[in-house]
């Protein structure tokens, strides 16, 4: 799949120097947006660095390009201007291997510009690569969406996610108790339900 992104924005991977931008974005955004996610500020602010170091391989942001249209990306500025987020990890599950899409997140000043589903569209190259794995031909990714979050349950689904579970059972937000998730995901090699 394509990655879709206006041209006056750029994804890139983070690394483990970028830790503490990564930190300081990641709770502004549970901060900004606590009902969107199942963790809390005060949990993860307490975290040791080497968590937020670890995380970077499986994350990246969406930076804001100051003047663009440009190649040129001056590190320093995206360092400083980070927009978006998302990050993804991996567990084991038998012969088909499953990763979660987690802490998708756009600052409130940039949504709705096609931000939020080119991070979507990321994280799907990473962990569904186009073109044939012989060794893995079956693979998932998985998400969790609070049920009144239909927006951004359309966007999932317009960008290839499908509903496992018809009744929306899934596990409770710590962060709003009583409501309940649905879950999405979004296959290689399976027949999707
Ligand atoms: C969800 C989120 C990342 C979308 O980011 P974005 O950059 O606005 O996404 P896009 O510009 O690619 O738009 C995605 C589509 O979803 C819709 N949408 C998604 N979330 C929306 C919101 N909170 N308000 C309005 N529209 C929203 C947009 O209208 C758009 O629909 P369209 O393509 O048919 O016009 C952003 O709204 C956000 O950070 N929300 C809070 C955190 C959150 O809910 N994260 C997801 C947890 S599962």
């Amino acid at each position: 799949m394509a990655t879709r992104i206006p041209s006056s924005y750029v994804i890139r991977q983070l690394t483990p120097t970028d830790a503490l931008i990564f930190r300081k974005f990641r709770l502004e955004a549970l901060a900004t947006s606590p009902n969107s996610f199942s963790s809390t500020v005060s949990r993860e602010e307490s975290f040791a660095m080497e968590i937020w170091e670890e995380r970077t391989a499986r994350t990246a942001f969406a930076f804001e390009l100051v003047t663009p249209p440009s190649d040129q990306v001056d590190e320093s500025t995206l360092h400083a201007h980070p927009v978006g987020m998302v990050g993804y990890y991996r567990v084991e599950q038998g012969e088909t291997p499953l990763a979660h899409l987690v802490g998708l997140w756009v600052h409130p000043t940039h949504r709705g510009k096609g931000v939020g589903s080119a991070l979507v569209e990321w994280a799907v190259e990473q962990v569904l690569p186009s073109g044939t794995d012989t060794a893995n031909p079956r693979r998932r990714l998985q998400l969790e969406v609070g049920e009144r979050n239909k927006q951004v349950t359309s966007m999932y689904e317009r960008l290839g996610f499908r509903r496992l579970n018809a009744d929306g059972l899934s596990m409770e937000y710590t962060s709003c108790p009583g409501t309940r998730d649905v879950v999405l995901s979004c296959d290689q090699g399976m027949a999707t339900v």
